[in-house]
């Protein structure tokens, strides 16, 4: 079936099940094209918070992001069209392990990123996302703080406040922002002398020294529209240039590496989505002593924003 019979059967069935689709900004372009929000994670936490007039909400993202979104609207229906796009970074995250670090820190705040599943939510005292997360260290009052999962945010948010920080697990990281490194910002800045460097928060702490700006991907959509670069190198993932291209004409925009690519992102498919909201499949639903549990450090997150 072409591209374009699938958009008007998408069409037809987001009407007659009064249904939205939401996107992150690493889908794929046919993706993006057909969402009716797309967004950084945390600007897709606060329209999942404000949804009112939908039953079903087609999530185009990864898990843990359809999660949050059942977390914060138990009463909508979240369809996941492929049950493999997860995280692997939040996937790696025990929650016993972050309960075992409560045990022995009770004294600490416990921050998680917004890329673990309802669980490890469960367990913390706040969520941040990479767009705020300065700003939820700075609303700590401990002085000691235990995050979960990923390394290079907990420093990048730490930076301003110097918290005694220990991370669980050690090593958490995303393989694709991880696989950046700052001799591709030396060849970059090669190529493209005039151009703005930004990275996102997941990369290496080097590498966001060696970068201009050290930004989100709502970030980087806002810097584009609102900046007056001619190049932008993107230290990310690639489709946000899909977006870029498409909402910010007129510009350069360049990857700071071809092969940053989140594989489970680019699961979803015109095919899936139509298949997702067709037969209504995959819900995704968080078990409610978990929700009850999670919502409350999601709202502490949403009340900061
Ligand atoms: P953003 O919230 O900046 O879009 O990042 C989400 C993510 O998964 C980064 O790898
Ligand atoms: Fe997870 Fe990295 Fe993919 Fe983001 S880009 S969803 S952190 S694996």
């Amino acid at each position: 079936m072409k591209n374009s019979e699938l958009i008007d059967e998408i069409n037809k069935l987001k009407k007659e099940k009064n249904a939205i689709i939401l996107a992150h900004n690493y889908q794929p372009a046919e993706i993006q094209e057909i969402a009716d929000f797309l967004g950084d994670s945390l600007e897709l936490c606060i329209k999942a918070s404000k949804i009112e007039d939908a039953d079903i909400v087609v999530f185009c993202g990864v898990d843990f992001m359809a999660e949050t979104a059942s977390i914060i609207s138990p009463d909508k229906k979240i369809l996941l069209p492929d049950l493999g796009a997860y995280c692997p970074m939040a996937d790696k995250l025990k929650t016993e392990e972050l309960i075992q670090a409560k045990k022995e820190n009770p004294d600490a705040a416990v921050v998680v990123y917004v890329n673990t599943l309802a669980s490890s939510k469960a367990e913390a005292d706040i969520v941040c996302t990479s767009a705020n997360a300065s700003k939820v260290f700075e609303s700590l009052s401990q002085d000691k703080v235990i995050f979960a999962p990923d390394v290079n945010l907990s420093q990048f948010g730490n930076a301003s406040v110097n918290k005694e920080l220990m991370v669980v697990p050690k090593d958490g990281n995303c393989y694709v922002h991880k696989a950046f490194k700052k001799e591709d910002v030396a060849n970059i800045r090669k190529e493209y002398p005039d151009a703005e460097v930004v990275v996102h928060p997941e990369c290496d702490k080097e590498v966001q020294d060696a970068a201009d700006q050290v930004l989100s991907t709502g970030g980087m959509m806002k810097l584009a529209a609102e900046s007056d670069f001619e190049t932008i190198v993107l230290g990310t993932e690639v489709d946000i240039i899909s977006r870029l291209n498409r909402e910010c004409p007129g510009k350069n925009y360049v990857p700071l590496r071809k092969d940053a690519i989140c594989e489970t992102m680019k699961l979803h498919t015109l095919e899936k989505v139509r298949d997702a909201l067709r037969d209504e499949k995959y819900e995704v639903v968080v078990d409610e002593d978990i929700r009850k549990k999670a919502i409350v450090s999601v709202q502490r997150m949403l009340d900061l924003a």
